[in-house]
């Protein structure tokens, strides 16, 4: 390939999850420390990194064809543009890219990005490089710190996975569970307090199995390291997400009744409402272990918002073992959750299991579990009606002098006010949509 010149500008396109995002926001962090600006809206980028998921459906043809696209755009404008692949499907499938894909110079995996600026180099000097090591917690350390945030922010604090679901590349592609120490969070949560952030939202695979030792050498789990962030002043909120059933313990429990900060909400994933599929599936609980970790949950936190995952499809999933999955949503009554087709992933136990679902029973399951996830969506966001509660200002909205902010159980609150970005104010809850509520504002808590 030949010597381009170095890129003026940059966009970094994520797919899937939070953490995703997450790595996106650090990749794009470690690109303009290095005076890459990012591209304008709707300006061709010299540099296009994508951030890819490798979690469901056809992710690596989604790639392909991305690329594909941006290869059309450079030539219609002249100018071929770098192209990075970074997240899970660079490390799952990174050799076919390199081999497939010749537009592609850089091909780097979820615990390498840190390298990136170098890898940049060599790509500018025409060589073409793939990083898919995995040396745990080195990419944070060489990380610039963060500079930029809006009002809520994301702090990774646990990644990777040792619970080898048998439907999940989680475990391949993010490696082996690792949490980051306890003071670096501690410090990258006080930068991004001093960007901006007035909501943290804690992530990992399994954040809840976060493990460390605080200032004074003691060791803790999740809910000392909540308890640690709640006393960081003009910190207002703090989330967390997503939790193992099999990693809950007392404290985390605890914590939802006593710190303020922590906001009343609970993403636990439970995938099936049914024992055999829940063994296939290698969860390593029962329903009913899922359904007593949820009461106590409730117990110490009455009003909490409860969410999870679930997979339809799974393979052998009989109608009888399926009909149990909406016999759990009817028990559970959830604020909000996601519903999945399941799909088979190269490499992982449940791909090659006899029994695997057609495509039409997928979609029949899906559409009556999601009929009933969104009754039960609409039916809380109707209940939310009438309450007052704090709502901290993410946006603005279309109109003028109209604002989106979220609520404490993560709903989507529209409001007109004279307010700001990071600001905290108390609304009623006036009137509810499937996917938002209208709020009136009652005054300002802080700001
Ligand atoms: N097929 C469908 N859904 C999946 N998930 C993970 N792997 C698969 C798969 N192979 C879902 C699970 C998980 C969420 C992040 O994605 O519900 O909790
Ligand atoms: Fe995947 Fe299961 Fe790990 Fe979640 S717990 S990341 S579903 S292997």
């Amino acid at each position: 390939m030949p010597h381009t010149s170095p890129p003026k500008t940059y966009r970094v396109k994520s797919f899937g999850c939070q953490m995703n995002v997450y790595d996106g926001e650090r990749m794009a962090e470690s690109l303009a420390a290095r005076g890459i600006a990012p591209a304008a809206e709707g300006e061709d980028a010299d540099l296009v990194v994508l951030n890819t998921c490798h979690i469901r459906e056809k992710a690596a043809e989604k790639v392909y064809s991305d690329i594909g696209r941006l290869v059309k755009a450079g030539d219609a404008a002249g100018k071929k543009p770098l192209i990075a692949v970074a997240g899970c499907v660079a490390q799952a499938e990174g050799e076919e890219i390199m081999a497939r894909a010749p537009a592609v110079s850089m091909v780097v995996g979820p615990q390498a990005y840190h390298r990136l600026p170098e890898m940049l180099d060599k790509a500018v000097a025409g060589e073409r490089a793939t990083d898919t090591d995995m040396p745990p917690i080195a990419k944070f350390d060489a990380l610039p710190a963060r500079r930029r945030t809006g009002a809520t922010a994301f702090l990774t604090i646990q990644e990777g996975c040792d619970k080898f679901c048998t439907y999940c590349v989680v475990p391949y592609t993010r490696g082996a569970e690792i949490s980051r120490p306890f003071k670096d969070l501690i410090a990258e949560a006080q930068k991004l307090i001093e960007a901006g952030a007035r909501e943290i939202t804690l992530l990992g695979q399994n954040v809840n199995a976060w493990t460390g030792e605080d200032d004074k050498g003691r060791a803790i789990g999740m809910d000392g390291l909540v308890r640690a962030l709640a006393a960081l002043p003009d910190l207002q909120r703090i989330r967390y997400t997503t939790s193992h059933p099999n990693d809950v313990t007392d404290g985390m429990i605890a914590m939802h009744g006593e710190v303020d900060k922590l906001m009343p909400y609970l993403h636990l994933p439970v995938q099936s409402g049914n024992d055999r599929v829940l063994k296939a599936m290698n969860r390593s609980h029962t329903v009913e272990s899922y359904l007593r970790v949820l009461e106590r949950f409730r117990e110490a936190r009455p009003d909490i918002a409860l969410s999870g995952d679930f997979i339809v499809g799974f393979p052998g999933e009989s109608e009888a073992e399926f009909a149990d999955t909406l016999k759990l949503v009817d028990e559970v009554r959830y604020a909000q959750a996601f519903s999945f087709k399941y799909s088979p992933r190269p490499g992982t136990p449940a791909a090659t299991m006899e029994g695997q679902i057609a495509k039409e029973v997928m979609e029949d399951r899906l559409a009556r579990l999601q009929d009933a996830l969104n009754r039960d969506q609409l039916a809380f966001n109707a209940a939310s009606v009438g309450k007052s509660c704090t709502v901290l200002v993410e946006r603005k909205g279309k109109h003028p002098g109209q604002w989106l902010g979220k609520s404490p159980w993560l709903q989507s609150v529209w409001f007109e006010g004279d307010v700001g970005i990071g600001d905290l104010v108390h609304v009623e809850l006036v009137e509810a949509g499937p996917n938002s509520l209208a709020g009136k504002v009652l005054e300002h808590v802080a700001g």
